[in-house]
């Protein structure tokens, strides 16, 4: 850890922002009459959950929202992004909408415009109804469709207020850890066969961006969560290893959307997207902005040829770790690269967002005040990572800490603390953290700096 972090300087007009999702902090996840997820069902299914626990009542916040707004308000911060869970919004995956849902949710945007804070929804976060998984979930073309009739009824409650929008959250994560490892929810084990659900997903957010303008949305994107990938060896047995992993986990998620057509999934042996006449070139002209939530770089060397998976996700050498050990190794210039080459691959790209970057560590679980200066160094070299970027060229606009509080962490449950506001889950009781000070202090300098 650098002693003095790093105070990063980022242009006039740069945004900062701080996220959450629904299920990971709300809980009640039926009130209201709200419906059953494919969390739900993954909550339920032993050992799925590391420590056993559910997302209920996580920080409360479905009841406690207006603690949140004055969390938010009290950073200054431009815009919060927070999810709409489906399943509220349409209990059965589809008709006309949940009132009492909606109603919720409208309120919420009053709070936040009221505190001078821009609301900022994810419309999936990964909480899709369990009558749409039943129905084949993103294996089925038609249920891109379906979500888009969802972000009309969204839009149509909300759109007089609301201008901005990200559509999914994180649709590599769906597909690898959700249809292809079963780590998350749906808990399906397809490997390759799940590699359907990238086409449907970005075909549903592209359906759901068309229904998004038509109701007058002024921005957007989806987010897309990339990593660095760098082969362990010089070799080309671990070059090939990184170019399949790349491509599966950036790659087919990226170019769609940014150059309207799919990497050649040929060459590394995989089957065809299910592209019907159109769809790239809706999905290729699909986004306002691109979401990029990025935590930390992936090393990738060679699995013995008799796996049926060709590559392994290795330690990266040399790099100091989060609350998660090993797996999430903490390389803030793998970020400035990444973004670098992006702007390289893609120099019309629209403007970038980062809409997710943080980082767990261990931390005390009842209330009280975190020195959490492992956090803040993280936070300030990566966006010293952004602002080399953005000075090398590439136009980043936006920057999201991940999270605004500590939360349930999906299939890890309580077991890692994200946020900048320390959250004691037996009482609810928030208390923010010295990085929410800094954050704070750091969006107010920049403002005051330009
Ligand atoms: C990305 C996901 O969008 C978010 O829900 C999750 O908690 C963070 N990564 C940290 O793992």
């Amino acid at each position: 850890m650098s002693p003095d972090p790093v105070r990063p300087v980022l242009p006039a007009g740069f945004r900062w922002s701080a996220a959450t999702s629904a299920l990971q902090i709300e809980g009640s996840p039926h009130a209201d009459g709200g419906g059953r997820s494919i969390w739900d069902d993954f909550i339920a299914t032993p050992g799925a959950v590391k420590d056993g626990s559910s997302a209920d009542p996580a920080c409360d916040s479905y009841r406690r929202s207006d603690a949140d707004v004055a969390l938010a308000s009290g950073l200054r911060l431009d815009r919060y992004r927070f999810s709409i869970p489906w399943a509220r919004v349409q209990p059965d995956g589809r008709g006309t909408g949940n009132t009492a849902a909606l109603d919720h949710y409208s309120r919420f945007v009053d709070a936040l415009l009221a505190a001078g804070v821009t609301p900022f929804p994810t419309l999936y976060h990964w909480e899709m109804p369990t009558a749409v998984e039943e129905d084949g979930g993103w294996l089925n073309r038609d249920n891109a469709e379906r979500f888009a009739e969802y972000a009309s009824i969204v839009a149509a409650r909300l759109g007089d207020r609301v201008a901005h929008w990200y559509t999914l959250n994180e649709p590599a994560m769906t597909t690898l850890q959700g249809y292809a490892t079963g780590a998350l929810a749906p808990g399906r084990q397809l490997l390759f066969d799940a590699l359907p659900t990238v086409h449907h997903q970005l075909l549903a957010h592209a359906r759901a961006a068309a229904a998004l303008r038509a109701q007058g949305a002024a921005q957007v994107g989806l987010v897309n969560n990339h990593t660095w990938v760098q082969p362990l060896h010089d070799t080309a047995e671990d070059q090939a290893a990184a170019l399949t992993y790349d491509t599966i986990h950036n790659g087919v998620f990226r170019e769609p959307l940014l150059a309207g057509t799919y990497p050649d999934l040929e060459a590394f042996g995989l089957p065809d997207m299910p592209v019907h006449d159109g769809d790239l070139a809706l999905i290729g002209s699909s986004i306002d902005f691109y979401g990029i939530n990025f935590y930390n770089p992936t090393t990738v060397t060679a699995a013995d040829p008799s796996s049926p998976i060709p590559f392994d996700i290795v330690p990266t050498p040399g790099a100091a770790v989060t609350g998660f050990g090993p797996e999430w190794p903490i390389v803030p210039e793998a970020l400035r690269d990444l973004l670098i080459d992006l702007q390289g691959r893609y120099p019309e790209m629209p403007a970038v967002i980062i809409g997710e970057n943080g980082a767990s560590f261990p931390e005390p679980e009842r209330a009280g005040r975190v020195d959490d200066k492992d956090r803040i160094d993280y936070l300030a070299r990566h966006i010293a990572a952004v602002a080399e970027a953005v000075a090398a060229g590439v136009p980043v606009e936006e920057y999201t800490v991940w999270s605004l509080l500590d939360n349930w962490e999906w299939a890890d449950g309580y077991t890692q603390r994200f946020g900048l506001v320390h959250v004691d889950f037996a009482s609810g009781e928030r208390t923010p953290k010295a990085s929410y000070d800094w954050y704070r202090d750091l969006i107010s300098s920049s403002r005051s700096e330009n």
